[in-house]
C-alpha cells in the first residue's frame, strides 16, 4: 500500500490534535507524520500512535517531502505558508477561512459535494464548523427540493475558539466558585453562566463574519447560488459540539414524515427525533463522534413550505478534523 507523508500545520491546537487521532482511527496510510507549529512549540515531541514526532517550526522549508498538509491554524498562518506548501508539491487541505470563497479552491463536505475536490490546484478548503454541522443535517432535503432560504441560530461551544476557549470557560467556572475575579481574554465577556451573541466582527449590514459563512459557503457547497440565509451566531458555555436551530424553506413542500425519512437515510446524519420520549440532539450526546444528530423536525407555523429542525454535531471532529481527513481520503481515491 502506498504511504503518504502528512504534515499538520497547527498540530498542537484543538483541531490539530484531533486530526492526529482521526488519522489513526481511520487507518489513514501515513508514512511520515510531521507536526508543525509556532516557535513556542518547536522542538517538543508529539506521540502519533506510539511514534514520537518532533514538532517543527513553521517556515518555508518545513513542507519539503510532504504529500498532504492538513491546515489547523488561523487565516494569517494559512495565507503565509500556502505558497510554500504548494511549491513543495503538497496538497494543502486547510481549515481556516482564508481560501474558502476563492473560485479556484474547492470547498468540500465529502457527504455532499465530493466531486468538487477534483478541481483543485493545490489548495482545498474545509468549510466553517457551523456550516458543516448545518449542511450535513439538511443536504438530503436540499437534494429533494432546492432550499430557497434558511433562518438559523447557532449555539456554539467554547472549543470553537480553540484550546484557549476551553481553558477560559473552565478557569472562569473555577474562579467564580472561589469568589475570585478574572479578566475575559478569549471571549468579549464572561462566558461562564452566560451567552454572547457575537462571534466574529461585523461583516455585512449588522451581521458578523461567522454569520455570513452559512450563506456564502452554503451556496458554494450545495451549488445553490441564490440561497438566502439569515443567521445569528451565539457563543454558549458548552465545551464541545455546536447546536443549530434551523428554519428552512424549500421550493416544493417536504412533509415532516418525508423529511424524517430523508434525514434518517442521509450519509453523516442520525435521526434522533421523538419529542414524546424526550429524544432530541444535545451536545453532550454528540461530542467525540462524527455523526450530526437531527431532531425536533416540525412544520414551520409561519410558512407553508417551511420546516423547523434542530441539529448538533462535534465541531472539532466533523466540523473540522474529521472532515479534513475525509477530504484527504478523497485525494487518495483520486
Ligand atoms: N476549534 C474548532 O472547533 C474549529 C472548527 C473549525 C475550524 N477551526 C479552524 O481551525 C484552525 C485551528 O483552530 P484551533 O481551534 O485548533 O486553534 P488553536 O487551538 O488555537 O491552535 C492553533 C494552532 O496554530 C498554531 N500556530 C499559532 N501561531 C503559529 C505560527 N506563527 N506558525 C505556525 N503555527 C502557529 C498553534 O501552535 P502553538 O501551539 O505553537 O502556538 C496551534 O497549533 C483555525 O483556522 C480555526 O478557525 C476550528
Amino acid at each position: 500500500m502506498k504511504l503518504y507523508n502528512i504534515g499538520i500545520l497547527g498540530a498542537t491546537g484543538a483541531v490539530g490534535q484531533e486530526m492526529m487521532k482521526i488519522l489513526l482511527e481511520r487507518s489513514f496510510p501515513v508514512g511520515a507524520l510531521r507536526p508543525i507549529a509556532s516557535a513556542r512549540s518547536a522542538g517538543g515531541t508529539i506521540d502519533f500512535g506510539g511514534r514520537p514526532c518532533t514538532i517543527v517550526e513553521a517556515s518555508d522549508d518545513a513542507f519539503e517531502g510532504l504529500d498532504i498538509v492538513l491546515g489547523a491554524a488561523e487565516n494569517d498562518i494559512a495565507e503565509r505558508f500556502a505558497p510554500a506548501i504548494v511549491k513543495a508539491g503538497a496538497v494543502f487541505v486547510d481549515n481556516s477561512s482564508a481560501f474558502r470563497l476563492d473560485p479556484k479552491v474547492p470547498l468540500v463536505i465529502p457527504e455532499i459535494n465530493p466531486e468538487d475536490v477534483k478541481h483543485h490546484s493545490g489548495i482545498i478548503s474545509n468549510p466553517n464548523c457551523t456550516t458543516i454541522v448545518t449542511l450535513v443535517a439538511i443536504h438530503a432535503l436540499a437534494k429533494e427540493s432546492p432550499i430557497e432560504s434558511i433562518v438559523a441560530s447557532s449555539y456554539q461551544a467554547v472549543s470553537g475558539a480553540g484550546k484557549n476557549g476551553i481553558d477560559e470557560l473552565y478557569n472562569e467556572v473555577a474562579a467564580l466558585a472561589h469568589g475570585k475575579s478574572f479578566e475575559p481574554r478569549v471571549f468579549q465577556y464572561q462566558i461562564a453562566y452566560n451567552v454572547i451573541p457575537q462571534i466574529g466582527g461585523e461583516a455585512y449590514s449588522g451581521y458578523t463574519s461567522e454569520e455570513m459563512k452559512l450563506q456564502n459557503e452554503g451556496r458554494k457547497i450545495l451549488h445553490l447560488p441564490e440561497m438566502k440565509v439569515s443567521c445569528t451566531c451565539v457563543r454558549v458555555p458548552v465545551v464541545r459540539s455546536h447546536s443549530v436551530s434551523v428554519v428552512l424553506r424549500t421550493r416544493e413542500k417536504i412533509s415532516v414524515e418525508h423529511a424524517r425519512e430523508l434525514i434518517a437515510a442521509a450519509p453523516g446524519c442520525r435521526l434522533t427525533d421523538d419529542l414524546a420520549s424526550k429524544i432530541y440532539p444535545m451536545p453532550l450526546d454528540t461530542s467525540d463522534q462524527d455523526l450530526v444528530f437531527v431532531g425536533r423536525i416540525r412544520d414551520d407555523l409561519t410558512d407553508e413550505r417551511g420546516l423547523n429542525l434542530w441539529c448538533c454535531g462535534d465541531q472539532v471532529r466533523k466540523g473540522a478534523a474529521t472532515n479534513t481527513v475525509q477530504i484527504a481520503e478523497l485525494l487518495l481515491e483520486k
